[in-house]
């Protein structure tokens, strides 16, 4: 990501011009205000739209630093602020979730429905042995079933763990066995661009190496036969038998939730632990102040549920709000590339949440496509997961939301829980838009942009994205490592949550993302970490050392470049690169699919054996290395890998 200065702003600002719609304004101001000047009450009154089994006594307790607990005493549950709330409304009838794959089929579910499945399920998990306090893996689609397992689970107080269906055998079996979980629920398989993808053959793969299974809890899609183990059942089977009213367990506020796992800095994935009360209160805020949620709307979110967006913003927060939202099983260009405008048309989306990724592919594509389409139900676009470019953010403007739509750029992560920088529409009046930028933190959320040494940056200058104070959503710490968790987030300045991002302020106090600090990836917004990879392809028999730089991409906005060292009776060879890609495929998932791979004799490294990714990421993005390389412990090792990078280019394409 290249750092726009404040000419670069001007610039932006100046091609696009200031795009005015209604927007936060002052109603936000009030609110922001509030929240600074009495933060707990403000989180307090913010819990009270949740439904409470008892009240808490106290909003947070901060004694022990950076573990924070929110609404201690308070006692909820979260399936019932998602389904036991609405079933005596009106809203009992009214779709739940409106499902779609990438064949035109759809089913839906009401909120009844869905209420009398998770119970159902929630029963069936308990039969099979799952008590609270219990992990749950999920190895499922986007399809109603994930949602209906993920509530079961919080019903009975079981921490679902839903690892992402994309990821191999050996990543769901590292994850399975962190989490120690006694149970999978998956499904006999995908379809994903016309390949019907076994999943349960994947999870048979994986479950000799987790000890800890007793059950496989398996979703028949298809009439294909599938072979089914001595611990495996049938998801239809168990339901079948089970009874229909579950007695939800009352949860202290800072129960575990969830366990998502996500890419950080060093090899192995890290466990985000998020608790009941705190996350559902800033996610039932938070929704509400960004999309304005009405009774009327059909909310569609892109996302994989396997991710936090999905988890959030697809389970989560639209349930609690009785809304109803359209999930699709698919990808966004098959069978052909119209897959999201044509879901808008059918099903009138009125909010569409979505990927810069997908956006650019679009944009590809033309502006033929999504004309073709009556578009004019949509009243609010919003993305999240990378930043996006200008002429992205115009183009989503102009040809999707025909300049009547906002467009909300919502800044947060998976250890965040939800949004925090973000337009927020359900706030009116009237501020402009900047193509671009995320606009302000929401509010509760202080925000603040450091350099180096944790001083404030002045507006213009880039630096370090920082939140000073605890908030509702954020991560109570990572499974089986709080030290980690204190030294990940709290430690690199001192009593403030680091981000990992950067991030400018402009004279307005408009906050720009600008792409990870660290050794992150978003590779089409699918977070990855450079160590895990290298391990990847370190465990490859050929592979001796493994350096994984990026290099920005049109359509993905990040590519994966490795440089390899093969073991000395190995040789380079296309059959072996070949080979080398499948083992990613296979050991991480398709997403961490390398762009590139250069076999050479040396890396550059510091005299301390630390590789220097940024002479890496130079080099792959066609630049100067410029900077200290003072530390470097062989200057001739920067060569190499030009050489390599500029003869073996062409054939790697
Ligand atoms: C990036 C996804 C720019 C950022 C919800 C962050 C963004 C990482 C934006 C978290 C945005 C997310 N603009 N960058 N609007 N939203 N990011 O955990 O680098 O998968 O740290 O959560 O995505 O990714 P994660």
């Amino acid at each position: 990501m290249s750092e726009p200065d404040s000419d670069e702003l001007s610039k932006i600002y100046k091609d696009s011009g200031r795009i005015r719609v209604t927007l936060a304004g002052k109603k936000f101001e009030k609110i922001k205000i509030k929240a600074s000047e009495d933060r707990e009450q403000f989180w307090g009154e913010q819990a009270k739209n949740l439904i409470w089994f008892k009240d808490w006594e106290r909003v947070l307790d901060w004694k022990n630093p950076p573990f924070a607990k929110w609404f201690v005493g308070g006692k909820l549950n979260a399936s019932v602020n998602c389904l036991d709330k609405h079933i005596d409304s009106g809203i009992k009838n009214k779709a739940a979730i409106i499902w779609e794959n990438e064949n035109g089929e759809t089913k839906t579910l009401t909120y009844f429905q869905l209420y009398h499945f998770v119970n159902k399920f929630a029963n069936a998990l308990k039969t099979l042995g799952i008590k609270s306090g219990d992990r749950v893996i999920i190895y499922l689609p986007t399809i109603p079933e994930i949602v209906i397992a993920m509530l079961a689970c919080s019903r009975i107080g079981a921490t679902h763990v839903v690892v992402f269906s994309g990821f191999s055998a050996k990543a769901l079996s590292d994850r399975a066995r962190d989490a120690d979980s006694k149970i999978i629920i998956t499904a006999d398989g995908t379809f994903r661009r016309g390949k019907f993808i076994e999943l349960k053959k994947i999870v048979d793969e994986a479950v000799p190496s987790i000890p800890s299974i007793e059950h496989v809890i398996v979703v028949k899609r298809t009439s294909n036969d599938i072979r089914m183990n001595d611990i495996d059942v049938w998801w239809h089977k168990v339901i079948e038998r089970a009874e229909s009213f579950c007695e939800p367990e009352m949860l202290d506020s800072t129960h575990p939730l969830y366990i998502l796992y996500t890419s950080g800095t060093t090899g192995k994935p890290k466990g985000v632990l998020h608790s009941t009360g705190g996350y559902l209160t800033y996610l039932y805020a938070t929704a509400k102040w960004v999309f304005d949620y009405k009774s009327t709307d059909i909310f569609f979110c892109t996302a994989d549920i396997g991710w936090v967006t999905g988890h959030s913003y697809m389970v989560y927060a639209p349930l609690m709000h009785g809304v109803t939202e359209l999930m699709y099983e698919g990808t966004p260009e098959y069978p052909q590339p119209d897959r999201y405008w044509a879901l808008v048309e059918k099903h009138g989306v009125t909010v569409l949440y979505t990927t810069p990724t997908a956006l650019r592919m679009y944009m590809k594509f033309g502006n033929s496509i999504p004309s073709s389409f009556d578009l004019s139900s949509l009243r609010l676009l919003g993305t999240v997961g990378e930043p996006i470019n200008p002429d992205v953010w115009t183009w989503y403007f102009k040809t999707i939301g025909k300049e009547n739509c906002p467009i909300i750029d919502t800044w947060w992560q998976t250890e965040t829980g939800g949004i925090m920088i973000s337009a927020c529409t359900g706030l009116d009046s009237d501020i402009p838009m900047k193509p671009g930028s995320g606009t302000f933190p929401v509010p509760g959320i202080d925000a603040s942009i450091v350099n180096e040494n944790g001083e404030p940056v002045a507006p213009g200058k880039k630096g370090y994205l920082v939140i000073k104070k605890p908030w509702p959503g954020m991560l109570m710490t990572l499974w089986k490592d709080d030290l980690k968790y204190q030294n990940t987030y709290w430690e690199r300045f001192s009593g403030v949550y680091y981000s990992g991002d950067y991030a400018l302020s402009d004279t307005d106090g408009y906050f720009w993302l600008l792409g990870r600090s660290d050794d992150v990836l978003k590779v089409a917004g699918h977070r990855l970490g450079t160590m895990e990879l290298e391990s990847a392809f370190v465990s490859h028999k050929s592979v001796a050392e493994a350096a994984i730089t990026s290099r920005p991409d049109e359509k993905k906005g990040e590519t994966i470049i490795a440089y390899l060292i093969l073991r000395t009776d190995y040789l380079e060879s296309d059959q072996l690169r070949q080979e080398l890609i499948d083992h990613i495929r296979n050991t991480v998932g398709p997403i961490a699919t390398p762009e590139e791979i250069y076999f050479v004799n040396k890396l550059p490294k510091t005299r301390s054996g630390k590789i220097m990714r940024r002479l890496l990421k130079s080099i792959s993005t066609g630049e100067e290395v410029t900077g200290d390389i003072t530390t470097l412990e062989d200057n001739s090792s920067i060569e190499e890998i030009r050489q390599a990078y500029d003869n073996t280019h062409k054939a790697n394409r």
